[in-house]
């Protein structure tokens, strides 16, 4: 299959909303709290934040939806768009389902450049996704949250992922309709996106150290989240998730390449480090 061709376009847009699953926020299996529970839930810093994030998407998405012409593109765009809408749904659902403190900040205003908004919106996705992946995994191991919230927030991973699959298809799929210059440089255009949603990642992290050091996430919660916490396994996990999760696409579709290539790099040099320093390898290792 040519990457840019009429067939590309059909087979991602069409992979995209056969893989579309129906549900209303509302009448998922929201499980009942005991008190250890419903405090650790109400300890996570950032429910806010991803509040807002999912609001944003569902407008960025919605707004960028309504340039397209192609109306198979337009499709599926707007079935994005509504899932994203879906998620801000499901994260209001939880706050108030839980009494969770995180206030709907008013939007920013994304009426101007929409096509760069959308871009950096998505591959700001692949970041949060594959950061998302091992954070997940790890979430999940610690047994943090309930089983029955993580199993609703494996929906919500699985979205995310169809969506990052959608997006770098679709961003292959137009640079290579732009012509031969576009397809060429799509490698240094994605880096460059890559960069500024990395640098978007980092100032948020700031900001959020500033506004929550040490008031929200008591020391007992980060210890029980990231007991043992290593950063070569975080790697390892967001490196091996993202694997997992890609293998259940189709195989002709694109996937996001760049992050998995750089933690596959990053992960080797750490272990070549390890064994020059004459480190036993761990457990990340020998698993
Ligand atoms: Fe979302
Ligand atoms: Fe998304």
């Amino acid at each position: 299959m040519k990457i840019g061709s009429q067939e590309h376009r059909d087979a991602f847009c069409r992979h995209f909303e056969q893989t579309y699953t129906e549900y209303d926020p509302h009448t998922l299996p929201w499980p009942d709290l005991d008190d250890a529970a419903l405090q650790r839930l109400r300890a996570v810093p950032f429910w806010e934040e991803v509040f807002y994030t999912e609001r944003r998407a569902g407008a960025i998405v919605a707004a960028f939806t309504e340039t397209l012409t192609d109306p198979v593109l337009k499709s599926a765009l707007a079935l994005q768009g509504r899932e994203e809408t879906r998620h801000a749904d499901l994260i209001r659902v939880m706050i108030d389902k839980y009494g969770l403190n995180a206030p709907e900040r008013p939007l920013e205003d994304i009426s101007t450049d929409i096509d760069t908004r959308f871009k950096d919106f998505g591959f700001g996705e692949c970041l949060d996704s594959f950061l998302g992946f091992g954070l997940f995994k790890i979430a999940w191991q610690s047994e943090f949250l309930p089983q029955q919230i993580m199993q609703i927030f494996e929906t919500l991973m699985y979205e995310e992922t169809r969506h990052i699959v959608f997006f770098v298809n679709w961003m292959a799929y137009t640079e290579a309709q732009r012509g031969w210059l576009a397809r060429t440089l799509l490698p240094l255009t994605s880096f460059r996106y890559y960069a500024r949603a990395i640098r978007r990642m980092i100032g948020l992290a700031k900001r959020g150290k500033d506004l929550n050091d040490g008031k929200n996430f008591a020391a007992t919660q980060v210890s029980m989240f990231l007991d043992g916490f290593n950063f070569r396994r975080f790697l390892e996990d967001c490196y091996s998730e993202n694997s997992r999760r890609m293998g259940a696409f189709e195989p002709e579709l694109l996937r996001p390449a760049f992050l998995p290539q750089l933690a596959e790099a990053a992960l080797k040099a750490l272990r070549l480090w390890n064994a020059r320093s004459g480190l036993a390898p761990d457990s990340a290792t020998s698993r």
